[in-house]
């Protein structure tokens, strides 16, 4: 057995290590040692100190989890009161701010710290002698709840902290839940069938207020820390070197902290983050803007509750809560019942809300989401409003669970929910429902783009019993559209001639018309240039269709149950007749496409070929080309003046193509110039 003064010595070079590495991984972002060589240092130390339990601290790395579940939390009273910010939501409000800060200082050049607001929860973490002593919420400001034994789970805030640190101090910051995180959490509860979380920062608050320490534990949280509380012992004279100070004691201060002096600077700052905030792996619902000298933040002092030397300049809100009014039904062109909330009008991202999405049955019972509920609605960039989930705190009894119907609401035929799929659907398809969402989908642009034929003469036809299915565009007569109402010879000439016009379309823009099941414009496209027709699609087996790369089991099956129903071939036969064109003007593809599964988005102006020339050699080449840079995208091709979406493929770090690079990359695939 080791000598016993060397199993000390050990024990604190294990803990100084296992705090360093802690901090590269969980602070810096930026580790230095593998997963598993982290795992065994934590090993040695456990197993050591197990052999001498008395050496065993509390600020010990093997101490993170290790207290039992609470009956209760302890109130704690703050020392120094938790405030809040006043709001700006515009620069007009920013400016008013800063006005009346220069008003009331000499100092008119001050200086300005701009930081993100996250939206997570506030919590106060106190040190003493260098260990964390106590960490609380902010509850009502001037008391909180003690939650220490649940903060210390989380990696990125230090057990213990140098000796250059004051004796005591107070630090304050944000606790969240990542993105990404959250996303994972909520995946596995779905898979184990649990209920699902609404979103990162309730989930997060949750965590933090939870008895078990144990599952505090499992939750992916984090912070940022923001501010100081009090210090006995010196600190700098502005905001700015606090957080430098709270850098160097291991803390996690966000890096896209900056330092300003104009007006313009802070307005910048707040217009780049509304744009990116989505591609932060965390909430941040505005920027926290605060003056930097605190010799003047004390000149300034407070108004009621908020400090004056700060303001919270808020985006736009992303969620709202409003009242769930009624669950109504839609029919889809494939006869799925989708659900829908209508909502008591909210303004949310920007626009008024008054229904959303809401999947499916069981995703409205996994959110718990009743009719009469009060509940929390998202709307964020382009994506549809969704309803979250429920305020179960404000239900008041009357709320009533929601039943799918047992009859398709348009056509009556009993619905069918087929095994190991999540929608219910109509059979009949007969069912106008269908025919009309068909209809609308098959003249509309990006089908068949029958100019003229919006959703009222859909309607007309099918009500006129003009039209049956989708084909029977094709045979209409002059005579026919002059019996429906408020139709004009000019109107009725335009709508043949643009029916006429729609017979030439590409095969892509037919198979992804007639609405088959999982065939979305981009794969109608890719099948349209593997197979010379239709009539070669419609002979291939779902072995064949599946060994076309990013053709799936599901796509592959439901083109095969497609060709295979005897009402689709008559349609497709009808369209034939009519001199519909059915045929691929693509090369047929022998071979895998080089590009096949890869995503492009083309921006700015390219010198040597226009923007379609560039996107048709894409997808010639098999690679799909997306409309924004998100994560999946593969390539930035970026001309000249490229905006925004280069700014985008730079922070997320996406590979950017300049024109030169990308034209010797089609060359490299073998690529026919335009
Ligand atoms: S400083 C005197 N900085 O916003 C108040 N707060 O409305 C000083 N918050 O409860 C607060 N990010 O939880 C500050 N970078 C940031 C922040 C931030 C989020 C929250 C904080 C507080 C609320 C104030």
């Amino acid at each position: 057995m080791p000598e016993s003064t060397d199993i000390h010595k050990r024990i604190v070079e294990l803990r100084g290590q296992i705090d360093h590495h802690n901090h590269r991984y969980h602070v810096l972002d930026d580790p230095v040692i593998s997963d598993s060589e982290y795992d065994a240092l934590m090993r040695e130390l456990q197993a050591l100190e197990k052999l001498r339990p008395e050496l065993v601290t509390s600020d010990s790395p093997t101490q993170r989890v290790g207290a039992e579940p609470l009956d209760a939390f302890e109130s704690v009273e703050h020392r120094v009161p938790m405030l809040s910010l006043a709001n700006a939501f515009s620069n007009e409000e920013l400016t008013a701010w800063r006005r009346r800060v220069s008003d009331r200082l000499d100092d008119l050049d001050f200086e300005m710290v701009c930081e993100l607001k996250y939206d997570g929860l506030a919590v106060a973490l106190t040190y003493q002698d260098g260990a964390l002593v106590r960490g609380a919420t902010r509850g009502d400001g001037y008391r909180g709840e003690d939650v220490t034994q649940n903060l210390r789970t989380i990696r990125s805030i230090p057990l213990s902290v140098p000796k250059d640190a004051p004796r005591q101090f107070e630090v304050r910051g944000e606790v969240y839940m990542t993105k990404s995180g959250f996303e994972k959490l909520n995946q596995e509860r779905l898979e184990a069938g649990e209920p699902l979380y609404i979103n990162p920062r309730n989930t997060a608050a949750g965590a933090v207020r939870q008895l078990d320490p144990r599952i505090t534990a499992q939750r992916p949280l984090d912070i940022f820390v923001y501010g100081l509380g009090y210090a006995q012992g010196p600190m700098p004279d502005t905001h700015w070197e606090t957080l430098e100070y709270f850098k160097s004691w291991g803390f996690k201060v966000n890096s896209r902290n900056t330092l300003v002096r104009r007006t313009e600077e802070v307005e910048d700052y707040h217009k780049r983050w509304e744009e990116e905030r989505e591609n932060l792996d965390y909430a941040a619902d505005g920027i926290v803007v605060k003056v930097n000298q605190l010799r003047l933040q004390e000149q300034l002092g407070f108004v009621g509750r908020e400090p004056r030397w700060a303001v919270a300049y808020k985006f736009p809100a992303e969620e709202a809560t409003t009242k769930l009014l009624k669950i109504d039904i839609n029919v889809g062109r494939t006869g799925s019942l989708n659900p829908f909330a209508i909502l008591e009008p909210v303004v949310v991202g920007g626009a008024t809300v008054k229904m959303a999405s809401l999947h499916n049955e069981d995703d409205i019972h996994r959110r718990d989401i009743r009719i009469g509920d009060t509940v929390i609605v998202r709307r964020a960039g382009e994506v549809i409003p969704q309803v979250l989930g429920p305020v179960v705190s404000l239900r008041t009894g009357r709320e009533v669970v929601f039943q799918m119907p047992d009859e398709c609401p348009v056509c009556g035929t009993r619905v069918v929910r087929p095994e190991g799929e999540a929608m219910h659907r109509c059979p009949n398809v007969a069912c106008p429902a269908q025919i009309y969402e068909l209809l609308k989908h098959f003249v509309a642009r990006g089908a068949m783009d029958v100019e003229g034929m919006g959703e009222s003469l859909s309607e007309a036809l099918l009500k006129a019993g003009l039209v049956k299915d989708v084909a029977d565009i094709y045979y209409l007569t002059r005579e026919q559209l002059l019996t429906l109402e408020r139709m004009a010879d000019k109107s009725a000439s335009n709508i043949l001639a643009a029916i006429e016009t729609s017979k030439g379309r590409p095969l892509a823009r037919v198979l992804f018309a007639l609405g088959i099941f999982h065939v979305g414009g981009e794969t109608a496209e890719l099948l349209a240039r593997q197979f010379v027709d239709i009539d070669a699609l419609a002979a291939a087996t779902e072995e064949e269709l599946q060994a076309i790369p990013t053709i799936g089991p599901k796509i592959a099956q439901s083109v095969v149950a497609f060709f295979g129903e005897e009402s689709n071939r008559k349609v497709i036969e009808k369209l034939r007749q009519a001199g519909v064109n059915l045929k691929s003007d693509a090369r047929p593809a022998s071979g895998p496409l080089p590009w096949a599964g890869k995503q492009f988005v083309v921006t700015g102006k390219l010198d040597t070929l226009s923007r379609n020339q560039a996107e048709s050699a894409i997808k010639d080449l098999g690679g799909a080309v997306g409309s924004s840079v998100s994560k999946k995208t593969d390539y930035l091709v970026a001309g000249a003046d490229a905006g925004s979406k280069l700014g985008k493929a730079q922070a997320l770090g996406t590979p950017i193509l300049d024109e030169q690079a990308f034209t010797r990359m089609l060359e490299e695939a073998g690529s026919k110039p335009p």
